[in-house]
């Protein structure tokens, strides 16, 4: 039928789509055990392409490949592939090698991948998994603690892209998201500091018992890595009350319509800290350096009191997490950082700035915000990590004074 404005216009069809997509984040302790068929049920009757990295490949690789070749004894069922990882290699060539070894082992549109490792393998599987034979079923087995209460629990594949973190990618739903605990005892500190810098970020944001509990307990934690025959399960328990935080925040939001994210504390800056460093510094730490910067501009705003302010500072540094690079964090590189992420939310700003422990806002458009603060954030805090807070010396024996 014609439109009557428009006489060359002609609806042919209209079509729709409304499927309502479900998965789950669970945690399995003992995941490749022969005990345990949990994950053959999942994928059993299927072609299966198993990838992970070197780091996991050396640690778990025999454990993994005797519960499969338990499992599925027939040859050819399941196949295994490492790829490099570091962000170097988080890259479309790594995606496309992915796919040609899918090809390779005649993976059909009925097999599926299983990505085990960090954020670097879950991502890349994701978008291969996403484009091989236009998508095919993947899980994701989450090895490190920014896999685990983060990477893991979202829908977000990408990888990097001509100088550009995370530029190209998409949303894809794994067929299931695994935690397994007993994986985290390998890791080194560095990996666990990047994880609790996630978890830092969502008890400042949301959960004010979860940062108090992280300033009681890192210290246990960095000893044992949520090993639960060591600790007790109320420091376990973190894990999983981060990952609630984190899935309440996405849920509604899977596809970021609205770029009003709070789970953005602390990941504005910190794609171009972590660029120019040439990652040097690790995801999570240019999370914690974006964190602490954030934080000043709120106390400079008024927003948030001093000893909030210094309460972050002191359990970032406390931990060990960078917050401050006075190469990287020139006034000009950060404010590239400001201008891509303007560009990545459609002209928003949506700076996620800390209102109290377990509080948060926004300051929601660029032209409420005057560079002149980041300039004198970026100075302060130029000042304060010189300061090097200890844990002794974090309240009333400060080394230096973090007000104004
Ligand atoms: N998709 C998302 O929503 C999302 C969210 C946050 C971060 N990310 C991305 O995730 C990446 C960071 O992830 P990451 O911190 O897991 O880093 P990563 O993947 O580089 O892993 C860190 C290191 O730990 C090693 N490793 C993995 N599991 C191990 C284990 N059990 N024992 C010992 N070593 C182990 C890895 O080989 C690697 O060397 C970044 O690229 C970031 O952009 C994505």
């Amino acid at each position: 039928m014609a439109d009557d404005k428009h006489d060359s216009i002609t609806q042919l069809a209209q079509i729709e789509e409304r499927i309502l997509k479900t998965y789950q984040v669970i945690s399995c302790q003992n995941l490749f055990s022969p005990e345990n068929s949990f994950l053959y049920e999942r994928c059993k009757g299927r072609k299966i392409l198993i990838i992970s990295g070197p780091t996991v490949s050396k640690l778990y690789g025999q454990k993994i490949q005797a519960y499969f070749n338990y499992f599925f004894p027939l040859q050819g069922h399941v196949n295994f592939l490492q790829i490099k990882t570091g962000e170097e290699n988080k890259n479309l060539h790594t995606v496309q090698e992915i796919c040609k070894a899918a090809q390779d082992y005649k993976i059909d549109r009925q097999g599926i991948f299983i990505a085990i490792g960090g954020g670097i393998v879950l991502d890349t599987v994701g978008l291969a998994a996403s484009i091989y034979k236009k998508s095919v079923d993947y899980i994701k087995i989450n090895t490190t603690l920014v896999a685990q209460v983060d990477v893991g629990v979202g829908i977000k594949a990408a990888v990097n892209f001509h100088e550009s973190k995370n530029e190209i990618g998409t949303y894809k739903f794994p067929l299931l998201s695994i935690n397994d605990p007993s994986f985290l005892k390998t890791l080194n500190d560095r990996e666990i500091r990047c994880g609790l810098s996630e978890m830092i970020k969502m008890g400042i944001i949301l959960n004010r018992q979860l940062f108090e509990m992280l300033e009681q307990r890192f210290q246990n934690i960095m000893q044992h890595k949520f090993d639960l025959s060591k600790m007790k399960q109320i420091d376990c328990d973190i894990i999983s009350d981060s990952i609630t935080g984190m899935a309440a925040q996405l849920r509604p939001n899977l596809y970021e319509t609205d770029t009003k994210r709070l789970v953005d504390f602390g990941h504005t800056l910190s794609p171009q800290i972590e660029m120019t460093s040439v990652y040097r510094y690790k995801h999570g730490e240019a999370v914690a350096i974006d964190m602490a910067i954030s934080s000043r501009i709120a106390y400079l705003l008024g927003k948030l009191g001093l000893e909030a302010f210094e309460r972050i500072i002191g359990l970032l540094t406390n931990i060990g997490l960078p917050i401050f690079d006075a190469e990287i964090c020139t006034f000009d590189n950060l404010w590239m950082g400001v201008e891509k992420t303007i560009i990545r939310k459609n002209g928003d700003f949506n700076l996620v700035i800390p209102l109290d422990i377990g509080h948060a806002s926004f300051i929601f458009s660029i032209s409420d915000f005057d560079p002149a603060i980041l300039r004198q954030a970026i100075a302060d805090m130029n000042i304060i990590s010189n300061c090097k807070l200890t844990l002794a010396s974090k309240y009333e024996k400060r080394a230096c004074h973090l007000g104004r």
